[in-house]
C-alpha cells in the first residue's frame, strides 16, 4: 500500500463501537464496492465502500464483513470473507491479499473466502433474527441504472430470507463515522499536508496561456509522488468566468492574462480526504476588482470559520454565514441595501451571486456522512467555503479550508495553504 498501515486498534474499536449499537441478536454484511467497467476490458479505479473500509481497513474488492455479536459460536462473531487468489491472477494482477494479510489489516482473525460466504452465512442465519444491511444514503446519489453490490446484497438477503427483519447499517455508521478519532485525524493532516505542497507547485507553475489541464498536471505530479492514493475528486482549474459554473472540471480553458483562477481540489490519502479552494491572479498580480471581492471572499472565511464550533447546529451556521455574505455583496455593489432590507425572505437575493451551502462533513467521503440536524461536536471535520460569483465580471471566488471542530473552536487542517493576498503574490514572483 502507498502509505503506512493504519492501526488495526482502529477498525477494531470502531467495529466495537458498531455492534455496541446494533440490535439484540442480530448480525451485520457490509459489501465492498464493485469494479466497474468503462468499455471493453477498461476499468474505472476501485474505490472501496467507506463503511466496510471504516470496519475493516480492507482496501480490495470482493470483501465482505461479517459481525454478529451475540453468536453463540465465538468463531461466528466476526467473519471477513476476501477473495481467493489463483494462478491466473496472480499472472495477471499480481498479489492479492492472503487471510493472514487479511487479518494483520483488520485484527479480524476469522478470514474466509468469499465463494464460501453463501454457505457459511446459511449456518448462522437462522440463529439471528435481523441483518443490518449497508446502502448508499447520500441525499444526492445517482441511483438511474445503477445497481451496486450494496444493492444486490440487499435482494439476495431479502430473497433468501424473507422473514428476518433488517435493518439500515448506514444509520449507526454515519454517527460513528461523523466524529473521527486521532489516527484519522492524522491521515487528513497527512492529506491536508500534500495539497499545501501541490498548491504551491500550481503557484509556481502558473503563466498567462497555460492550459488550465496543466496546472491540474502539476497537483496530479505532486499528489502521485506524495503517495496519495488519488484525486478526493476530480480537481477544477477554472480561469475567468469558468469558474462562476460550480462544478466545472473540463479544465481545458486557456489561463489569460488578467483572469483570476479558481482551484478547488483534494487530495485522498490512506482513503481520507482533504478539500480546498484558492484563487489567484494568471499573472501573478490580482487586479483591483479581484483583490475587492476576494477581500470579501476571506473575510467571509474567517468571520464564518468562527461559528464551527462544538454545539453550533450546521443550518444555524449557514444562516450567520450567508448574512455574512450578504453584507459583502452589498459593499462590493452587487446587491442594493435597500432591496434586501425588502426581500422575500424566502428568496434571498444574495443567493444570485452565492449560490451553495459553505459547509460539509468531510472524511472518508469528501461529503461525508452525517446527519446536519447533529450539533457540531469535538472530533467532527467540516470544510468551510464561502464563495461570491459574478459572470458578468468574469469573477469567481470560492476559499475553502478544512476544520477540526476541538474542545474550544476549532483547528484549521489546511492553516499552512497560502491565502493571504499579499502572500500569494509574493508565491508567484519567486517562480
Ligand atoms: N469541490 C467540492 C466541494 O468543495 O464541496
Ligand atoms: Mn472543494
Ligand atoms: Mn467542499
Amino acid at each position: 500500500m502507498r502509505y503506512n498501515q493504519i492501526p488495526k486498534s482502529l477498525f477494531i474499536k470502531n467495529r466495537s463501537n458498531f455492534t455496541a449499537k446494533m440490535k439484540a441478536n442480530s448480525l451485520a454484511i457490509l459489501t465492498s464496492n464493485d469494479v466497474k467497467h468503462n468499455n471493453a476490458d477498461d476499468v474505472m479505479g476501485f474505490t472501496q465502500n467507506n463503511d466496510l473500509f471504516y470496519l475493516c481497513g480492507i482496501d480490495q474488492e470482493e470483501s465482505i464483513l461479517v459481525l454478529y455479536p451475540d453468536a453463540y459460536r465465538k468463531e461466528n462473531r466476526e467473519i471477513l470473507f476476501i477473495k481467493e487468489t489463483n494462478e491466473q491472477i496472480k499472472i495477471w494482477d499480481g498479489d492479492k491479499l492472503t487471510q493472514e494479510q487479511a487479518t494483520d489489516i483488520s485484527g479480524v482473525s476469522r478470514v474466509e473466502w468469499v465463494h464460501d460466504f453463501e454457505k457459511i452465512l446459511q449456518l448462522m442465519a437462522f440463529e439471528a433474527d435481523g441483518m443490518y444491511l449497508g446502502h448508499n444514503e447520500h441525499i444526492k446519489r445517482v441511483t438511474f441504472n445503477q445497481q451496486t453490490q450494496q444493492d444486490r446484497m440487499i435482494a439476495w438477503c431479502k430473497e433468501k430470507y424473507p422473514l428476518h427483519d433488517y435493518y439500515r447499517a448506514a444509520k449507526i455508521t454515519r454517527d460513528l463515522r461523523l466524529v473521527k478519532s486521532k489516527e484519522e485525524i492524522d491521515f487528513m493532516q497527512q492529506a491536508a499536508d500534500i495539497s499545501v505542497v501541490s498548491f504551491k507547485r500550481v503557484l509556481k507553475a502558473c503563466k498567462p496561456n497555460m492550459k488550465e489541464f496543466e496546472l491540474e498536471a502539476e497537483l496530479t505530479y505532486n499528489l502521485v509522488k506524495s503517495g496519495a492514493t488519488r484525486h478526493a475528486f476530480k480537481p477544477i482549474v477554472a480561469s475567468g468566468k469558468n469558474a462562476c459554473a460550480l462544478h466545472y472540471n473540463t479544465n481545458d480553458g486557456i489561463c489569460k492574462t488578467g483572469d483570476m483562477i479558481l482551484l478547488d481540489f483534494g487530495v485522498c490519502y490512506a482513503n481520507y480526504n482533504s478539500d480546498t479552494t484558492r484563487c489567484f491572479p494568471v499573472s501573478g498580480t490580482f487586479s483591483k476588482r479581484q483583490k475587492e471581492v476576494y477581500s470579501s471572499v476571506l473575510y467571509c472565511l474567517k468571520e464564518g470559520s468562527k461559528l464551527l464550533k462544538p454545539g453550533v447546529l450546521p443550518s444555524e451556521y449557514e444562516t450567520q454565514m450567508a448574512k455574512l455574505v450578504e453584507t459583502e455583496l452589498i459593499k462590493l455593489g452587487l446587491l442594493d441595501a435597500q432591496a434586501v432590507a425588502n426581500q422575500n425572505p424566502d428568496k434571498p437575493l444574495y443567493k444570485k451571486y452565492f449560490m451553495h451551502g459553505t459547509a460539509h462533513h468531510i472524511g472518508l467521503d469528501v461529503h461525508d456522512v452525517g446527519l446536519y440536524s447533529r450539533v457540531l461536536e469535538p472530533g467532527m471535520v467540516l470544510t468551510c467555503e464561502p464563495g461570491i460569483y459574478i459572470p458578468e465580471e468574469g469573477i469567481g471566488c470560492r476559499l475553502e479550508n478544512d476544520y477540526l471542530i476541538t474542545k474550544d473552536g476549532n483547528f484549521n487542517l489546511t492553516e499552512a495553504m497560502p491565502i493571504e493576498i499579499e502572500e500569494i503574490e509574493a508565491l508567484m514572483k519567486t517562480s
